[in-house]
């Protein structure tokens, strides 16, 4: 990787940089994505075509690093090696802060490969904030949590999603990436109302927000694929989610699927933004 520092600021609207996306985000002359995000875990340990794209994508964009397996509120002791590892790696692609889910992705050591919901508990609450401080202390960086889609829940909640949610950032003292696709899946899946779960939230501790498609399986079952054009209830809730914030958060499109031509996605991106300056006019 090339050593120099990247200090691109991570604002505005941004694209996550994926493989399926890489030649057409790569080969466009210019880019409508302020910043891109990536995955670390695509990345740390392995050369060739990947370290290319790496030094190709740092060149260009600012980017954000959103880990996928981080197990943020899991059992299990830290990977030492591999925190060491994204450590480096966040340094070298000049990370303003790292992220993952609030989730558990390893059971008794096994990787799961899904973010499994967590308990809504108090327990739980202090687990995952002793696990992020952890986290924010060994990076030496802002570390935000994500609140994740769910299609079951955990038996023994004490707590709203929404409540645990809250909780566990303010407990953490660390930061809130705020998925408004994530929040609307799941108010449809668990039937509550969208609005009132993002008032619940503590909107001055968000550092940055997603949106994505989903696929309704149901009349009652959405599923967060990321391979979907995002829908106009996500839009509305963007906007009322926009309209509450304190400060104005980089916004990111998830599209992990289906890779529509890069200009279907750079319009998504420009009606994000349309939508914020708008609120932002009327506030
Ligand atoms: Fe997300």
């Amino acid at each position: 990787m090339n050593p120099s520092v990247n200090t691109k600021k991570v604002e505005g609207f941004g694209l996550g940089f994926r493989f399926g996306l890489a030649d057409q985000m790569l080969g466009a002359e210019r880019s409508a994505a302020d910043f891109v995000e990536i995955a670390p875990e695509n990345y740390i340990g392995v050369g060739g075509r990947r370290a290319r794209l790496i030094d190709a994508v740092r060149e260009r964009w600012p980017i954000v690093s959103h880990g996928l397996c981080g197990d943020f509120a899991g059992g299990m002791p830290f990977d030492l090696d591999y925190m060491r590892d994204l450590r480096t790696f966040l340094k070298r692609i000049g990370a303003q802060w790292y992220s993952d889910h609030l989730c558990f992705t390893n059971l008794r050591g096994a990787e799961m490969h899904e973010l499994v919901a967590l308990p809504f508990t108090d327990e739980a609450v202090k687990r995952a904030a002793a696990r992020i401080r952890d986290v924010q202390d060994f990076l030496g960086m802002p570390v935000a949590v994500e609140n994740v889609s769910a299609y079951g829940e955990m038996p023994g909640a004490e707590m709203t999603e929404a409540d645990f949610v809250a909780e566990v950032v303010r407990e953490s003292g660390g930061h809130l990436l705020l998925d408004v696709n994530n929040v609307y899946v799941n108010s449809v899946n668990f039937k509550f109302d969208p609005r009132a779960y993002i008032d619940r939230l503590p909107l001055d501790r968000v550092l940055e927000v997603h949106v994505a498609g989903y696929f309704q399986e149901a009349p009652d079952l959405l599923l967060d694929t990321h391979a979907m054009p995002i829908s106009d209830p996500v839009y509305d809730l963007f906007a009322y989610a926009m309209a509450k914030l304190p400060h104005r958060p980089p916004v990111l499109l998830e599209r992990d699927g289906n890779f529509p031509p890069l200009a279907e996605l750079e319009s998504e991106l420009a009606r994000l933004d349309n939508i914020a300056e708008k609120v932002h006019a009327a506030a």
